[in-house]
């Protein structure tokens, strides 16, 4: 699995999105469409967007019962996408029937990650909303080895518990980590931070990154930097 840089298209219309990847000429940077973008545009997105040549992150983080999600699959399956996302509060069944979704009559089908508790979900919510009252990092762990179990490629994680998370499923399991700001930037909102140099030596695989490089006044020198840094 190379690692890559994943621009997150946070934008809410189509019209936005092509605007700013047309800045970008002749690369083909790593795309992330999230639920605003899909929801707003639909399909249509998804195929244009690869029909330009990049490669999609469709981050929809599917929960639902088992058959529907495993339908729902078969659908974004057909669009094409090389990675897409589910939470793995949904069970292991639920995983499961995500992959028999997912994976196409000649056995491929694009990677799978899974949510574990959500970043913005801490301590204090996780116990008294959820009722889970084990300490955080282990709940992250053990929803990332159940994913493991259930056959899916990796998971998203803070870049913190990267290395956590390679030490526990192995470093094939792939690590998928947004909250990456350049040393000089600002943070925004998020709290829980590393530079794309620092994601590379804990062993990220791929950051997502989408500020930092679409509210940058050079958005396309902006992604030229992070994949200095990360990729080398
Ligand atoms: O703009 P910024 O670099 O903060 O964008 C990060 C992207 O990663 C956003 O699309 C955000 O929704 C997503 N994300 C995140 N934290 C998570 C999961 C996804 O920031 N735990």
């Amino acid at each position: 699995m190379g690692r890559d840089v994943i621009i997150a298209c946070d934008f809410a219309s189509a019209e936005d999105t092509f605007k700013f990847l047309d800045k970008f000429e002749g690369k083909k940077p790593f795309v992330k469409i999230g639920m605003e973008l899909y929801y707003a545009e639909g399909p249509s997105i998804v195929k244009e967007i690869k029909k330009r040549g990049h490669k999609i992150f469709l981050d929809l983080k599917l929960h639902d019962i088992p058959n529907t999600v495993k339908k729902a699959m078969a659908v974004l399956s057909n669009l094409d996408v090389d990675m897409t996302n589910l939470h793995a509060s949904g069970t292991k069944r639920m995983m499961e029937a995500a992959i028999e979704g997912l994976t196409k009559p000649d056995g491929t089908r694009p990677i799978l990650i899974a949510v574990t508790q959500l970043t913005s979900t801490d301590q204090e919510s996780m116990e008294n909303d959820l009722l889970i009252k084990e300490p955080i990092d282990k709940v992250v762990m053990h929803y990332a080895s159940c994913a493991k179990a259930a056959g899916l490629d990796g998971v998203v994680c803070s870049p913190l518990e990267a290395g956590k998370v390679h030490d526990t499923c192995g470093k094939d399991f792939v690590t998928v980590t947004p909250g990456v700001r350049f040393a000089d930037g600002d943070k925004g909102d998020q709290k829980r931070v590393m530079t794309p140099e620092e994601a590379k030596k804990i062993g990220s695989d791929y950051i997502v990154v989408g500020r930092p490089i679409t509210a940058a006044e050079d958005p396309v020198a902006a992604y030229e930097r992070c994949c200095r840094e990360f990729i080398g």
